[in-house]
């Protein structure tokens, strides 16, 4: 068995240029890096509002994972949908009575690996407490023997994600912020051996506010009226992160930011 594995984290997929540019430049950042296992954020996948079957559809080649976020009622028909969407992931502090699941088990070359997922609490929607949420399911005999453990931690505020880095390290392999939108540039190695982002960015336009049109966004800002959002298409970029972990601990080795500008 392989002695450690690479894994590609791609942050929040917002809309169809984002999916352009995931799935023409996934083959390429996936050799550059030699990546055995791929986990993408898509709760923006679908028009910049959650996802749906179709869009599913094509961002599951890409993917060996698919997390989601605040976003993953957006469209209505992901009720019915999600149960057979065997890659998607929401959130594990939701209600124990909402379809989905918030973790999966996958196996690559023979390694087994857990993705979870979880929203925070801080300037968001009241949910179940996330420290409390992943504790349960370390806790319990459910991923007891899977040793690399990520973690997608969706939420708002930095200090809440720093809070959950520290109170899991150790505890998983990897704890990657997502949500924000905006790369951050302290990615490290935890002291007890977690890899730590506080978030990995967005992928789509990037001159716009977070992937959506910004003189929509400034017109909210200004008048306080609302406004339909719509994804902007200008200076797309691909933001994520990639991940060294040791097979046999389940510790991370190494975490380096990606960015790439596209320009087809
Ligand atoms: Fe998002
Ligand atoms: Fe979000």
């Amino acid at each position: 068995m392989q002695t450690k594995i690479n894994i590609l984290f791609i942050g929040d997929v917002v809309g169809r240029y984002g999916r352009r540019a995931v799935k023409s430049h996934i083959d390429s950042i996936k050799s550059e890096f030699n990546i055995d296992f791929t986990i993408i954020n898509a709760e923006n996948a679908a028009d910049g509002f959650g996802i749906n079957k179709k869009v599913y559809n094509e961002l599951e080649p890409c993917a060996d994972a698919i997390t989601l976020g605040n976003h993953t009622w957006d469209k209505s028909e992901i009720l019915k949908d999600i149960e057979a969407m065997t890659k998607v992931i929401r959130p594990i502090n939701y209600s124990d009575k909402s379809p989905g699941v918030g973790y999966r088990v996958f196996k690559i070359n023979g390694i087994e690996i857990a993705v979870i997922n979880a929203v925070g609490r801080i300037f968001m929607m009241p949910v179940d407490n996330p420290f409390y949420a992943v504790d349960d399911l370390l806790n319990s005999n459910k991923i007891r023997d899977v040793e690399i453990k990520i973690v997608d931690f969706h939420a708002e505020a930095t200090s809440e994600k720093q809070a959950f880095g520290w109170y899991f390290d150790g505890k998983l392999s990897a704890i990657i912020g997502t949500h924000t939108h905006i790369q951050t540039s302290d990615e490290r190695i935890l002291p007890q051996g977690s890899a730590y982002i506080t978030d990995v960015g967005m992928t789509g336009c990037h001159d716009g506010v977070l992937g959506f049109e910004k003189r929509q966004a400034l017109e909210r800002f200004l008048t306080y009226i609302p406004q339909r959002l719509n994804v902007c298409k200008e200076n797309i970029q691909i933001e994520g992160c990639v991940m060294e972990i040791d097979t046999k601990s389940g510790k991370a080795l190494s975490i380096k930011r990606v960015k790439k500008e596209i320009k087809d």
